[in-house]
């Protein structure tokens, strides 16, 4: 068992938000070795996402633009989380809002609901017209989105990083003066590919979010750096495939890891890599690691 910010982990290794759906299809993986999940992001209402495409494949990699398509949180309530309740892994839902009060708000509906058992608080979307990256792009606005969620819940709290800023440092650390019980780092980078035929971007949106192992070392300096400069524990994600990557990521300094792209490619990956990991390094304090301090303070 890993802990991680008030969740408690049956391994190291999770599902990435938006890579697993509501869990609904865990028979696919050894759900033993499945550390817990986090939902795919919702928002207080249902949306249809984006048109298609939303994904490209890319050099070791994928570019996808959802959009957040989703149920809605009452649809979540109703539908998924009664049967999370009877699943052995945790389960936390990733949330989204379009103001901070509907952070707060969806903060509020979560609260105390069987089958919860925490939150991801997405301030890093790169593919919706609102909200989603621009509350992750500085430290006042991750830190007004995590004040207003944390007032309204008990249940644990963790902010989900954006990579596509200057200094992640000072976001970092802004989520968890304002009571973040963990960070998730990172989300995806954001990136785009043109058909050469028709001239036009291949993803209907334009641009997408780049996931998957072409991402990997700059995630893992990204984590390594969040690592660094707080003391609640850090969960690295970007483009692990295989234990040695998750491995990489604990040795930086991260309590635990999520994958996403990886399960695309093999449905069972999160098991083959949690059983890969070597015990030793399984919970090891990211404060260990963090004796010399922020490098953003050098
Ligand atoms: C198809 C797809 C959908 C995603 N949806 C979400 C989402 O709803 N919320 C979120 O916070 N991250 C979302 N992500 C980002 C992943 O959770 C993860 O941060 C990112 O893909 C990097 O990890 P990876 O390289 O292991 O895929 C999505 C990623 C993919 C590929």
């Amino acid at each position: 068992m890993v802990e991680v910010g008030g969740v408690e982990l049956q391994s190291p290794v999770m599902a990435a938000s938006g890579t697993f759906g509501y869990g609904t299809d865990v028979p696919l993986c050894d759900r033993k070795a499945l550390g817990g999940m986090v939902s795919k992001g919702i928002f207080l209402n249902a949306r249809p996402g984006t048109p298609p495409p939303r994904i490209v494949e890319t050099p070791s990699g994928m570019l996808n633009a959802i959009g957040l398509q989703g149920p809605g949180v009452e649809a979540v309530i109703r539908d998924y989380a009664p049967l999370w309740a009877t699943w052995d892994f945790p389960v936390l839902v990733n949330i989204n809002g379009e103001s901070v009060d509907e952070y707060g708000e969806l903060a509020a509906r979560l609260d105390g609901v069987p089958g919860v058992a925490g939150l991801e608080v997405n301030i890093s979307c790169p593919n919706v017209r609102e909200g989603g990256l621009f509350f992750g792009n500085n430290p006042e606005s991750a830190a007004a989105v995590t004040t207003a969620v944390r007032r309204r819940t008990s249940l644990p709290l963790w902010v989900k990083l954006t990579p596509a800023v200057s200094d992640i440092s000072a976001i970092a650390r802004a989520c968890e003066e304002a009571g973040a019980d963990a960070l998730s780092a990172v989300n995806t980078f954001v990136g785009m590919s043109f058909d050469l035929g028709s001239g036009q971007p291949r993803l209907a949106f334009r641009t997408g979010g780049l996931s998957g192992p072409a991402i990997r070392p700059l995630a893992l300096y990204l984590a390594y750096q969040v690592a660094r400069a707080v003391s609640i524990p850090v969960v690295g994600i970007g483009g692990i495939a295989r234990a040695e990557d998750a491995m990489e990521f604990l040795l930086a300094g991260c309590r635990a890891v999520q994958v996403g792209t990886a399960t695309f490619v093999d449905p069972n990956a999160i098991g083959k890599i949690a059983a890969g990991i070597s015990l030793p390094l399984v919970g090891k304090d990211p404060l260990a690691q963090s004796s010399d301090r922020p490098l953003a303070s050098r």
